[in-house]
């Protein structure tokens, strides 16, 4: 089968993509699948051969030409972070092409990939709570002032639609909101301003695969930074990783089913990982994110905990592939 791999993006995560695209890339069956990585820019969308030839996509039919021989796809593996792979833009776009692809499709992509449209959304379930906010655009006056009346410091301040906690800020005082806003507005239009939650930072993986959701074992995060930030997740040894997260076995099986109803009820398909706090002073389990392309780098947590279930990333990587071709 023909498989196009796709990486890059266009946002500040198009680092952690070339990534997470190459253990993608190296844990793909060659034996099964004809793999083709193609990077999206906002320049090109381009195939690299192993002879250094270098061929555009035709975007009529997402098509390569390569010496002549058309290739057409029987499904996309999406591998980009941000937009246009995380928010429903590619998801749409290959929607109406008809060719298959491993991620949630578009309107999931979409809402669940602005942090406060899917915090709204979210809190309507009624599974899980959510902390305040106040979501601000840059183009409609606001109001520190008032900001600092509805919210409770600290908060953090995050670009609406982002990750890898690019543009992010932790603000502790009423002098560090404004430049916080300021430098998530660098990022987006849009920035979401919420409550912070003192608790354990606990994320989960879960992928429906042959008409069952595997729920990966679940990681604790340990930052010994302030927060979760790039650099954290990036560098190895900043924060310490935990899987399977030392929680109780209450606690495992609460964020288990709160992540498979959210799965269920926001129709995820593909690997989705869930972000949670839990605030150990009221044994109260707090919503972060959804994420609905999880980094795949070596470093990355998705690919941890499923080493941890005892599976290798090429089960993993053709159990995706397949379940979208379904
Ligand atoms: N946004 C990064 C890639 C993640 O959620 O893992
Ligand atoms: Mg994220």
């Amino acid at each position: 089968k023909n498989i196009a791999l796709v990486a890059g993006g266009y946002s500040g995560e198009y680092v952690i993509s070339v990534q997470s695209a190459v253990t993608i890339e190296n844990n793909l069956d060659s034996s099964k699948y004809n793999v083709y990585k193609i990077v999206i820019t906002r320049e090109s969308w381009s195939h690299t051969g192993a002879d250094g030839v270098v061929t555009e996509v035709d975007k009529n039919d997402f098509s390569l030409t390569i010496h002549g021989n058309k290739i057409t796809f029987d499904a996309v593996f999406i591998g980009i972070h941000g937009t246009p792979g995380e928010d429903g833009r590619l998801q749409g776009y290959f929607e109406m092409l008809g060719i298959p692809f491993t991620s949630c499709g578009m309107v999931t992509s979409a809402v669940t990939f602005n942090k406060s449209y899917c915090n709204k959304v979210v809190e309507a379930l009624q599974v899980v709570n959510v902390s305040k906010s106040v979501h601000i655009f840059r183009e409609q006056p606001y109001n520190t002032a008032d900001i600092l009346q509805q919210l409770r410091l600290p908060v953090f301040v995050k670009p609406a639609e982002g990750g890898s906690s690019i543009g992010m800020s932790k603000v502790k005082t009423a002098e560090e909101l404004q430049p916080a806003i300021d430098k998530a507005f660098n990022e987006d239009s849009q920035v979401l301003i919420e409550e912070f939650i003192k608790g354990r930072e606990l994320t989960i993986g879960l992928f429906r695969s042959k008409g069952a959701i595997t729920v990966l074992p679940i990681t604790e995060v340990v930052s010994s930074k302030e927060f979760f930030d790039y650099e954290a997740k990036y560098t190895p040894g900043v924060s310490n990783e935990i899987t399977p997260a030392p929680v109780s076995d209450d606690i495992t099986r609460k964020v288990q089913e709160t992540a498979t109803v959210l799965y269920n009820k926001l129709n995820c398909k593909g690997i989705v990982r869930a972000d949670f706090i839990y605030e150990e002073a009221t044994g109260k389990l707090f919503f972060l994110e959804i994420n609905t392309m999880p980094g795949q780098s070596e470093n990355s947590l998705v690919p941890q905990q499923v080493r941890a279930a005892g599976k290798t990333l090429q089960e993993f990587y053709g159990l995706l592939l397949e379940e979208s071709m379904q």
